[in-house]
């Protein structure tokens, strides 16, 4: 059902010092920071060959990696993005399956503008995952 690994992303105490890392010391493609306020976060982009890498660091009052920074305050992983192609179709299954669809098992619009849901760390060894609705075939455009 999952396609492909769509992005890591990171959460940051320092974007720029975390922007300088990728690009200095990494040799990596690097955006300039993005203002994403509807998602609580600013962003940098970090272009791989084979995925992308997004550096997060909260933005505004509520933003949804506060307290994740708050708990780990030198940063960490906090969630991998895998593309499904249909995403109704994915959330039925997991909840089939007993999964926890967060969000009451509705998609978001996410931070590229398509449908996003999260799954419980819990049900998935660990790790926060978002899976994202990407239709491949008019993918050129689709990153940031
Ligand atoms: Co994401």
């Amino acid at each position: 059902m999952i396609g492909r690994l769509n992005h890591v992303a990171i959460v940051v105490p320092d974007l720029t010092a975390a922007a300088a890392l990728y690009k200095d010391q990494l040799g990596a493609a690097v955006s300039e920071p993005v203002p994403l306020p509807e998602h609580g976060v600013t962003t940098v982009f970090v272009e791989l060959s084979n995925s992308k890498i997004e550096l997060l660091h909260p933005l505004g009052e509520d933003s949804p990696v506060a307290n994740f920074l708050a708990k780990n305050p030198v940063g960490g992983m906090h969630h991998i993005c895998y593309e499904v192609a249909d995403i109704h179709a994915a959330i039925e299954h997991l909840t089939n399956q007993g999964a926890r669809v967060l969000g009451g098992g509705e998609p978001k619009i996410g931070a590229h503008n398509l449908p996003v849901v999260f799954l419980h760390p819990k049900d998935f060894c660990g790790t926060l995952i978002e899976l994202e609705e990407v239709q491949r075939g008019d993918c050129a455009s689709r990153s940031a």
